[in-house]
C-alpha cells in the first residue's frame, strides 16, 4: 500500500484495508474476488464497486449470511456461501478457472481489525490460476 492510497482513504473515510485491493486486485486482471468472511458483505460491496466480474464469499454464521443474501439478491455476479472457510474453500474453486484475488478475512478479531485496518494486509493474498 502506497502512502497516498492510505491518505486517500482516511481522506475518503473509508476503511484503510480495502485500498489493498487496489494495489493487489485491481488492475491486475482479476477476474475473481474470493472472500473469507461476508460478515455484513461490506467486502463483497468493495469487490462490485471496484469492478470484479464475479465475487464469492462465505460465512459461517448463519444470519450474517442470510442478511448477505438479501443484500445481493440482486446481483448475478456475487455467489454467497454458508459455511466454514476450510468446508467452501474448495466448492469456490471449483469454479475459480481465471485468475483471482483472494481476501482471507474470516476472523473472530472485528475490533482489532477495524481499529487497526492497515494490519490485515497480512491476510490478502493474490493466487494467478493458469
Ligand atoms: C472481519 S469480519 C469480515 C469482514 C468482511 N470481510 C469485510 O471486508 O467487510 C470476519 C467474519 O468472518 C466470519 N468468520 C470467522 N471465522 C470464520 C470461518 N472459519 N469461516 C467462515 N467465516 C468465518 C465471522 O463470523 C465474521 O463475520
Amino acid at each position: 500500500m502506497t502512502k497516498e492510497l492510505f491518505d486517500k482513504g482516511i481522506k475518503e473515510g473509508k476503511i484503510v484495508a480495502y485500498y489493498l485491493f487496489k494495489d493487489l486486485g485491481v488492475g491486475t486482471g482479476c477476474k475473481y474476488f474470493i472472500e473469507t468472511g461476508t460478515h455484513i458483505g461490506n467486502g463483497v460491496q468493495y469487490a462490485l464497486d471496484a469492478g470484479f466480474e464475479q465475487v464469492f464469499s462465505c460465512e459461517f454464521m448463519q444470519d450474517r449470511y442470510k442478511e448477505c443474501m438479501d443484500r445481493f439478491v440482486d446481483n448475478d455476479n456475487v455467489s454467497l456461501w454458508l459455511g466454514t472457510s476450510v468446508d467452501c474453500i474448495p466448492e469456490m474453486l471449483k469454479q475459480v478457472d481465471e485468475k483471482a484475488c483472494f481476501w482471507l478475512d474470516a476472523n473472530r478479531r472485528l475490533m482489532t481489525w477495524y481499529s487497526f485496518p492497515a494490519v490485515s494486509s497480512a491476510w490478502v493474498l493474490i493466487k494467478p490460476i493458469g
